[in-house]
């Protein structure tokens, strides 16, 4: 990984190395901390790889013997670097020009250290809330105590100036009952939790700087009161403001919002063209405030990555656009140029061992219409990889017909393709179709009014099917397919009317929803977005005579996402909603 950051400049390295799942990194002063808390039982995440390893036919998924144990004849799973290695990394990575920035979490993500030294959290509590683990106790001297001893050894085996400290996803309530923690409050005169939050980290920060390091801090840092003098990494993209927040207050920033920039995330929903096509939130942000935003960072989390090679599938080549976006002027990105080199990157990546997630197949849409036999123009920018298909919904392996350009499809086929790296590693599957058929019959209604009819169902669920079964909230009349004001929470929305169309055509529809949505004309699945996921396009065509058609979109979310539905004709003009849609 350092072998190629540094052949594309990525220069810092942010090690994350303690967390509720593991603690990666030898304390001499605290053995447990790796003697115990660097192995587990499986929990529900290695379970989840090991679903996936079947379901995705990926052996990549499967957690490595390699790192299994047998401790007291039950069988451990993980692993951990000796302070030895940690000092050959830093020196490597050194030589490379790559800075490594070691990251333990604190108050939250603690659950390693609380489960294996008594006295560092609330009540001696551990364990899982709804979100997030039992934090450790602001109120408690040792807990302090703790992790300044932690972080003596950790400023030993790290030169960096900065140090991580997290301050992410802690969940406050034993805080707000804990005699300990109302104590320091009180003592403090604090207001609120996260005041408490504030102050403790604010102790570490006098103590890191005291030893010549300055503090970095995830975004939620800011929430009870910012030092003047710690450096935010802005994750949450849900929280925009804290850029501005940050930076207004003099402080410096880093930028990693995790929608683009969470390399573990699919890469159907952080690509690596959203990456590269990233523009930094400037506005608002005056020329001295932008000063202050210091550089990106990909974050590769790795909880549902157990082996090196799936970590290399989700870090590349998204890691690339992170580089090109670091180090270019606004002015000089061009995505169809990246596009154009990428292409030779993947003969690089190969050179250097690395396996990398194959850029996904273009070509065609999710439905792909006509009305008379046609051809499918699936392409790779990755010119060395290899296309295979199956027609009956099984996965395709390396013994499946290759698809070639050019073959022709007379009737509707259900087609399941996967992309093959040149050294046989299998990629992703993507299921498409080819409809071939007449133009669907157009009816003639018998009134028409404007706009489409809207019903929003208190729905909890995650399945469009399963709308229809819940109580109805409310009723509208909406111009266009989307939310309409006032529709909030549990929402599963039915918008139901007719689509009139200009012509006879082949039309092409495209639903972007977050969550899930369908499309269907005239009874038929048209596209299909359904599940839960965050914002997501899907395309589909569908031939439809001159006339009315009946139209139905569903969608579902639980926390304020977004609808859109977009209508072409068959010269990609699109299509007017004032003139769509009817009732
Ligand atoms: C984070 O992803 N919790 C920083
Ligand atoms: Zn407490």
């Amino acid at each position: 990984m350092l072998d190629v950051m540094s052949l594309y400049k990525l220069n810092k390295f942010h090690w994350h190395l303690a967390d509720d799942q593991g603690w990666r990194v030898e304390i001499k002063k605290y053995p447990l901390l790796t003697e115990r808390g660097a192995w587990r039982t499986y929990n529900n995440q290695d379970s989840i790889c090991l679903r996936r390893a079947v379901s995705e036919d990926n052996p990549d998924m499967l957690l490595p013997a390699a790192k299994m144990r047998t401790v007291d004849g039950r069988q451990v799973y993980g692993g951990y670097y000796t302070q030895e290695q940690v000092r050959d990394i830093v020196d490597y990575a050194k030589t490379r020009g790559i800075e490594i920035v070691p990251e333990i979490d604190m108050p939250g993500h603690s659950l390693t250290a609380i489960n294996n030294y008594p006295g560092l959290s609330c009540f001696e509590q551990t364990g899982w809330g709804e979100l997030f683990t039992t934090p450790l106790c602001p109120g408690k001297d040792k807990a302090l105590a703790f992790y300044k001893d932690v972080y003596s050894e950790i400023f030993d085996l790290f030169p960096s100036k900065f140090i991580h400290v997290g301050g992410d996803e802690v969940d406050m309530k034993n805080w707000k009952k804990c005699p300990d923690c109302q104590k320091r409050m009180s003592d403090l005169n604090l207001k609120n939790e996260s005041q408490l939050q504030a102050w403790m980290l604010g102790e570490m920060e006098k103590f890191l700087n005291a030893h010549g390091r300055e503090m970095i801090g995830w975004d939620e840092i800011i929430e009870g009161g910012l030092s003047p003098t710690s450096t935010v990494m802005w994750w949450r993209t849900w929280a925009p403001k804290s850029l501005d927040q940050t930076t207004a207050h003099g402080n410096r920033v880093i930028l990693t919002p995790n929608s683009k920039f969470y390399l573990d995330y699919s890469d159907r929903e952080a690509t690596y063209e959203g990456i590269y096509q990233y523009q930094h939130p400037e506005e608002g942000l005056t020329a001295a405030q932008s000063k202050l935003i210091q550089g990106v960072q990909g974050n590769v989390w790795t909880e549902w990555i157990p082996t090196r090679e799936q970590m290399h599938k989700m870090a590349f080549p998204r890691a690339l656009a992170v580089a090109e976006l670091g180090w270019s002027k606004p002015s000089r990105m061009n995505i169809d140029d990246f596009n154009r080199r990428l292409a030779d990157h993947f003969a690089r990546l190969q050179a250097l061992n690395i396996v990398y997630n194959e850029p996904h197949l273009t070509g065609f849409y999710d439905v792909n219409a006509s009305t008379k036999p046609v051809s499918l123009n699936v392409e790779c920018l990755d010119k060395s990889a290899v296309v295979r298909y199956t027609t009956d919904g099984t996965m395709p392996q390396t013994s499946s017909p290759e698809f070639k350009p050019g073959m022709v499809f007379s009737q509707t086929t259900p087609l399941r393709l996967r992309t093959f790296s040149h050294d046989g590693h299998k990629g992703d599957v993507v299921d498409t179709k080819v409809v071939v058929r007449d133009y669907a019959p157009a009816f003639r209604p018998d009134s028409m009014a404007g706009g489409l009819k809207a019903v929003w169902h208190e729905f909890p669920g995650i399945r469009c099917s399963e709308i229809d079964k819940a109580p109805v909230n409310e009723t509208y009349i909406v111009d266009e397919v989307g939310i309409p004001k006032g529709v909030r929470g549990n929402i599963g929305l039915i918008i139901t009317g007719n689509l009139s169309v200009p012509s006879d055509g082949v039309y092409l529809f495209e639903l972007t929803s977050d969550d899930g949505s369908w499309l269907k004309i005239d009874g038929e699945m048209v596209v299909d977005n359904d599940k839960e996921h965050s914002m997501v396009t899907r395309r589909g065509q569908y031939p439809l005579a001159a006339g009315c058609h009946r139209l139905e979109v569903r969608y579902f979310d639980h926390n304020g996402g977004g609808l859109r539905l977009s209508v072409y004709d068959a010269n990609g003009n699109k299509l007017d909603a004032a003139k769509l849609f009817s009732h």
